[in-house]
Formats: structure tokens, C-alpha cells, sequence
């Protein structure tokens, strides 16, 4: 990214290839938002807008906003009624915040502003930063009180976005719960907010990701518009509010959710906000989802120190938690992996159950030992029994909870988030423990620590179960109490970034009951997500687009994407070949009993593993097209790119076929080199050009048909 700052004209330009962003200095040092769209390649082409807007603010009746111009960071400033990003109390009761420009810095792609309150000793840094020449900017603040006494933050969000000015604007957001994650609502804006939130704590994205892309007149397709769009680097209670004002001012502001919380800031301290990612993209939705992905590719995904693990191969994993849940065992561990290695199996993982009395969900969590009687030679013989195999080794845990049935538990009843006055209640048979306490974290981090080190973990899952239902912290000062939910999420993110520099080539996955913390607060740290619990092929279909909107297919994890012949959830019976393709578009894990399966069914599983790895190479550092949607039709097409533009492979899925779907269009490929020649693995050989306009055709049956076309350049 590149910034420039017009010192004449007193305005910031932020520039990449595809995407400008301005904002100005006003005559009496407010900060005035001016421009947000197509890359501008010269300053000059602001001037008007900041001629127009950077006056000082004139009382005025009406539409304040237009003669006014718009706020870059909204505080309630006069004739700006529009919600705030921030707002806070004072130590002598007076509310809010009158900005004005102090100073700025600008080092590299990374620009600081640092603006102060006209009256009051609190200075607000507002943070850019760009990510090489992605269409993206990120914004956040670092808020400093500056004052004698204690500063309440009542609101304290990240940034706000403004929308070019006057146009109609359609809302993208993804939704779900637990089996359902990601689903797709598309709305009008109104003259209203839209507020976008989750007061959970644990967890956010099972209800709603932490996500929003607004387009022109609701005319954006996958592959054509002008498409608005940011994401929240927040694993908790967000709040990302839509607003739409008279006169069609659309701006977004997002963060930290207010609900019921308060951040009491003392004397000399500063609160750093969460990151908020915003772009732009010229091409529809498919441009979005590229951007997405080259950004987790290249700057988010965790690195790792001897494997590059962002833009490594996934391994295939075992998982054992569809065909055994608890009832794990040294015996059946110990042949399971026997089976494993002969399939071309490369890491083996026991999911829950592995602890003292966790026979169920109503006993062992909290106790992060293995069960004596079932592991009579402890963890480190089954990590040894993978490791001689050449195979690695995972454990599943879930850290942030308790049963009320453990040591734990029983030893620190107060570790818990409760109101001491009302009953604790249970979900899934546990409680929360309080994160928010910096002695929880170190609790967490040193167990984590050491079973990582004495089991010789190759991998580690950090599962969630639960939401918070009575956020009392009555052992807090009383001012602090409300600062639960912001210190929680701040310490699970603080774990994570531990566990990520203590043990750099350990691949994490994050699940949350599946994929209920698939958010871009997480993306940093985790290699893998359970992208749903729900497993069953047929809703993949319809899961699997959603989350290839936002992220990498190659995370795309969950216990078993080769599921159980019937997968609980509908128990409706799939064909092995549909469910190996399916593990193909993502990080493949199987989750069927190997130790009853036929030999047939086991040497197609080894067929399909041998095929996956052949091509993983293509499959895993690729964009991904959603060629058709089974939102809308009894198939899906997911057509996986090449980021080198080098090959591609189509997949197919069919479901529900009826004679009036018949005959199916030919499918226009998208992504590739217009003027190459592609082969396909079956003989087919047509130019990228014709690939793109001609389209190709993919016959498809009934149910659960499948089909996947492997096209090479011919001339690599
Ligand atoms: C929920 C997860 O999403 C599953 O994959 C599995 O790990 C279970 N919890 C285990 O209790």
C-alpha cells in the first residue's frame, strides 16, 4: 500500500493497484472521511472532495452531513448523530469525545494519527495499515487517558467505514448455528441499523461471522460489481452495525460489542481495539473470496519456523471421534493406527474422551491427564506407536471449560463465571471457566505447555462447547466486572498466540462445536478449522460455499470429512466416492470405523488418498470459483484454481436430480489464462478462452453423484 500525505491540501491518500482510501484534516482539525473505491492514480483527483469537505464546522439545520462533511472516526460530533466508535465517560461524569488532529506518522504501509480531545487529556491513535497490494486496509485505535482519574469506555469499536455517498446499498452476511454454519442473508438497506452482533462471549461466528460486504444497487454477482467489505479480528462479542441515514449515508462501524460491557481505563493506561479489515473489490464476490485467501496465504495463515505451515499440504488425518466418541482406548488406538499407515494415513488424532472418567460428556474436563485405566501406558505409547509408523500424532482438547464432575472443578469452584447468587447452569454437563482471569490463562498455557512437550503433539485441536449464560465475575473490583467479555476474548487470543510462538510447527485446529469460532480473530493462529460438525455430504454441499466465501479450503477441517457411511445428522446413506471427494476440497480426515470397514471400502479409501495427495499440490494453494450453488439448484460446483493459473479441477455434486433440471447448462469456467490450452485428465483439450465463455459440460445423475475433472496446462 501506498501513503501519501498532501500536506498543502492536508489529506492522507492510501493506494493500492486496485483500491484508494482518503481522508482529510478539516479547517478546525477534525478528521473528514473523503473517499472509499477504484484506485485513484493520482492525489489530484481528491482535490475536489477535499475542497468540498475539510472547512470548518458551521452550525447548520437540515442535512447536517452534507455541508458538514462525514466523520472519519464518529463520536457524536454536532450534526453527527450517526452510531459511535467511540464514546466514553469522563472521571468528572462528562460524556464523549471531541476530537482534533495532533500529529501523524507514516512508515511503510502503516500510518498513525494521533488525535486528542480539545478538552480533556485523552489521546485517540488511529492505525492504517495495508497489506502489500491487496485491496485492504486495516483500522484501530489505541485510546490513552491521559487523565487524573479513571476513564470508562463504553463503547470502544475499531473503525467505521463510509460508503460512497447516495447509492442503494444490498447487506451480505453469513449466519448460522450449530450444523448450519454460514448461511448466506442478503438484504436491502433501509434507513435503519442493521446490527450485526453476538453477546455469547464464547464464541460468535455458530450465530454470525464477524463479516459484512455491502454492493451498489444489489447488482454485484459472483463475478461482476463494486462489492464493500471487512471482517473483525475478534473472537467474542462483536458488534459490526449497518447504518443508513437520510440521504443514503451508509456507514459501518465495527469492534468490540458494548453490551454490557465497561472498560475502565485508569490513570496512564491505553486500551488497544481489535483489528477491522475492510476492502474493495471491482470484480463481485469471486474477487472478494481472491483476496481473502492471497491474504491468509501470504500474510495471516501461521507460518510455522522448519515447515512454512501457510503454505504447506495438510495432511490426511485419522480423527476418532465419529466412530468411536468416548470410548477410546490404548487397544483400539493402537490398532486403528495399524490400519491407518497402510491407507497412506499421515496423522492420527484422538478426539475427547482420553481423560480420567470422560466415558461421557458428564465428567473429566478440566483434568488434562490421560485416563490411567484406559492408557495404562499413557499418551506417549500411542504417540510413539504413530511416530514409529511415520505418522503424527494429534490430541483434542477443550480448555476454556469444566465439568462440575472433576478435580478441577472441585478444587477451585470460584474459577467459574457465575452471579453468586443465581444457579449455575449447565450446558453439555459444563461451566465456563473465567479467561478473563490472567491466573486461568497461565493455568492454561502451562498444562497446554507441557502435554504439547510430554506427548510429543504433532497437533493440537482446541474444542468449545459452550456459551456463557450468567457473566457475573463477583470476585473483580466492582468497576472491572463489566470488562469480562473484552479481557476473556483477550486472553483465549493471548493463549493461542503463546501456543503458536512456543510451538511453531504444531498444527492447531479451531473448533467450536464445528465452526463456531470461524472468525479472522482465529485465522492467525489456526491451521485448520471444523468447519461444521455437521459432517453429512449432502449439507456440504450448501456449508462448503458459504465458507469458501472467507476462507482457505485447505483449513476446511471438521472430525471427519470423509464421514460415517450414514453421518448422524439425517442418516441418510452417501456413497464412499461422494464423500472422498468431498474430503478432497479440504484438509481430508476420515471418520469412519476402519476396524469394521470392508476391504472394499478400505482399499477405496486408499485409492482416493493416493488420488488426493496426488493432486493436493493443485487442490490446497488455490482460489475457489462457486460455479453453481446448491442454494439454488440439486447440484453444486466448486472449481478449484491454481493460484499460479496453471491447472484447475472441477468438482461436482449432485443431490435431488429431476427431469425438469435436465439438460444442465454448459459451465463457464472462470480464473484461468485466456489464450492457454488446457487438457483434461479424460482427453478434453480447449483453450482457457473457450474454457471461460464456451463452459464445459458435467454430467450428473439422481443422487449423490460426483464428479471431479482434472485440467493441466498443456504447456506448464
Ligand atoms: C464438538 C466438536 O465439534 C467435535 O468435532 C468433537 O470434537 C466433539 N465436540 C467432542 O466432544
Amino acid at each position: 500500500m501506498h501513503i501519501q500525505f498532501d500536506s498543502q491540501h492536508r489529506f492522507f491518500h492510501l493506494s493500492t493497484s486496485e483500491m484508494s482510501y482518503a481522508f482529510g484534516i478539516a479547517a478546525d482539525g477534525r478528521l473528514r472521511h473523503l473517499y472509499w473505491g477504484p484506485a485513484l492514480s493520482s492525489d489530484a483527483s481528491l482535490l475536489p472532495l477535499a475542497e468540498a469537505s475539510l472547512g470548518a464546522y458551521v452550525p447548520s439545520k437540515g442535512v447536517d452531513f452534507l455541508k458538514d462533511g462525514v466523520a472519519e472516526l464518529p463520536t457524536m460530533e454536532p450534526s453527527d448523530y450517526g452510531d459511535p466508535v467511540l464514546w466514553v465517560r469522563h472521571p468528572d461524569g462528562t460524556r464523549g469525545l471531541r476530537l482534533v488532529y495532533e500529529s501523524h506518522t507514516i512508515e511503510n504501509d502503516r500510518l498513525t494519527v494521533v488525535a486528542k480531545d480539545a478538552a480533556y487529556a485523552v489521546t485517540v491513535e488511529l492505525h492504517y495499515r495495508g497489506w502489500a497490494d491487496l485491496p485492504l486496509l486495516s483500522k484501530w485505535l489505541v485510546i490513552r487517558n491521559g487523565e487524573d482519574g479513571t476513564l470508562e469506555l463504553e463503547q470502544m469499536k475499531s473503525a467505521a467505514w463510509q460508503l460512497p455517498l447516495g447509492w442503494d446499498y444490498r447487506l451480505t452476511h453469513l449466519t448460522g448455528n450449530w450444523g448450519c454454519e454460514y448461511t448466506k442473508n442478503q438484504l436491502m438497506l433501509t434507513q435503519a441499523r442493521t446490527v450485526l452482533q453476538n453477546n455469547r462471549i464464547t464464541c460468535a461466528a455458530a450465530q454470525q461471522i464477524p463479516f459484512f460486504a455491502l454492493d451498489q444497487d444489489g447488482a454485484a454477482t459472483e463475478e461482476s460489481g463494486h462489492v464493500f467489505f471487512g471482517v473483525l479480528h475478534w473472537s467474542g462479542n462483536f458488534d459490526i452495525t449497518v447504518e443508513r441515514q437520510f440521504g443514503k449515508l451508509v456507514t459501518v462501524t465495527g469492534g468490540v460489542n458494548g453490551f454490557d460491557t465497561k472498560y475502565p481505563l485508569k490513570p496512564g493506561e491505553s486500551f488497544e481495539t481489535p483489528l477491522f479489515t475492510a476492502g474493495f473489490s471491482n470484480r463481485g464476490f469471486e474477487r472478494m473470496s481472491e483476496v481473502f485467501y492471497d491474504w491468509q496465504f501470504d500474510h495471516l495463515m501461521p507460518r510455522g519456523k522448519k515447515i512454512d505451515k501457510a503454505h504447506a499440504e495438510r495432511p490426511v488425518i485419522y480423527n476418532s471421534w465419529y466412530p468411536y466418541e468416548f470410548d477410546v482406548r490404548e487397544d483400539n488406538c493402537l490398532a486403528l493406527i495399524e490400519k491407518c499407515a497402510p491407507l497412506g494415513v499421515e496423522l492420527f488424532v484422538i478426539d475427547d474422551g482420553w481423560m480420567p472418567k470422560r466415558i461421557n460428556d458428564k465428567a473429566g474436563l478440566g483434568d488434562w491427564v490421560a485416563d490411567p485405566e484406559r492408557f495404562p501406558h499413557g499418551l506417549q505409547a500411542i504417540s510413539k506407536a504413530c511416530h514409529d509408523k511415520g505418522m503424527l500424532f494429534g490430541l483434542w482438547v477443550e480448555p476454556e471449560m469444566v465439568n462440575p464432575d472433576s478435580d478441577l472443578y472441585r478444587a477451585h469452584p470460584d474459577w467459574v463465571i457465575h452471579d453468586p447468587t443465581r444457579p449455575r447452569i449447565l450446558q453439555r454437563n459444563q461451566l465456563v471457566l473465567n479467561l478473563a482471569r490472567d491466573e486461568i490463562r497461565d493455568w492454561a498455557i502451562a498444562w497446554l505447555d507441557d502435554l504439547i512437550d510430554t506427548c510429543q503433539l504433532d497437533y493440537l485441536k482446541w474444542d468449545m462447547n459452550r456459551y456463557v449464560t450468567e457473566n457475573g465475575w463477583p470476585d473483580a473490583p466492582y468497576d472491572e466486572q463489566q470488562s469480562l467479555s473484552v479481557r476473556y476474548t483477550k486472553n483465549l487470543l493471548a493463549i493461542w498466540q503463546h501456543l503458536n510462538e512456543k510451538h511453531p510447527d504444531v498444527l492447531f485446529e479451531n473448533c467450536a462445536s464445528g465452526g463456531g469460532r470461524s472468525d479472522f480473530g482465529m485465522v492467525p493462529y489456526a491451521d485448520r478449522i471444523n468447519r461444521s460438525d455437521n459432517a453429512d455430504p449432502v449439507d456440504v454441499m450448501v456449508l462448503h460455499e458459504g465458507f469458501s466465501m472467507l476462507f482457505v479450503p485447505k483449513t476446511a477441517g471438521g472430525a471427519g470429512n470423509i464421514a460415517p457411511a450414514r453421518h448422524h445428522i439425517h442418516n441418510r446413506p452417501t456413497p464412499l466416492r461422494f464423500r472422498i471427494h468431498w474430503g478432497m476440497t479440504g484438509s481430508m480426515s476420515i471418520g469412519i470405523n476402519l476396524l469394521t470397514a470392508s476391504q472394499e471400502e478400505l482399499d477405496e479409501l486408499k485409492k482416493g488418498i493416493a488420488e488426493f495427495k496426488r493432486l493436493r499440490g493443485d487442490l490446497q494453494d488455490a482460489y475457489v470459483y462457486r460455479i453453481a450453488s446448491a442454494t439454488r439448484h440439486p447440484y453444486a460446483l466448486f472449481q478449484y484454481v491454481r493460484r499460479d493459473r496453471k491447472a484447475f479441477t472441477l468438482f461436482a455434486f449432485s443431490h435431488g436430480m429431476r427431469c425438469w433440471d435436465l439438460p444442465m447448462p454448459r459451465f463457464r469456467m472462470r480464473g484461468l489464462l485466456p489464450d492457454a490450452v488446457y487438457v483434461c485428465e479424460d482427453g478434453r483439450r480447449m483453450t482457457g478462452e473457450a474454457l471461460m465463455n464456451i463452459g464445459v459440460e458435467v454430467p450428473l445423475k439422481g443422487d449423490c453423484d460426483s464428479r471431479m475433472d482434472v485440467w493441466r496446462l498443456e504447456k506448464a
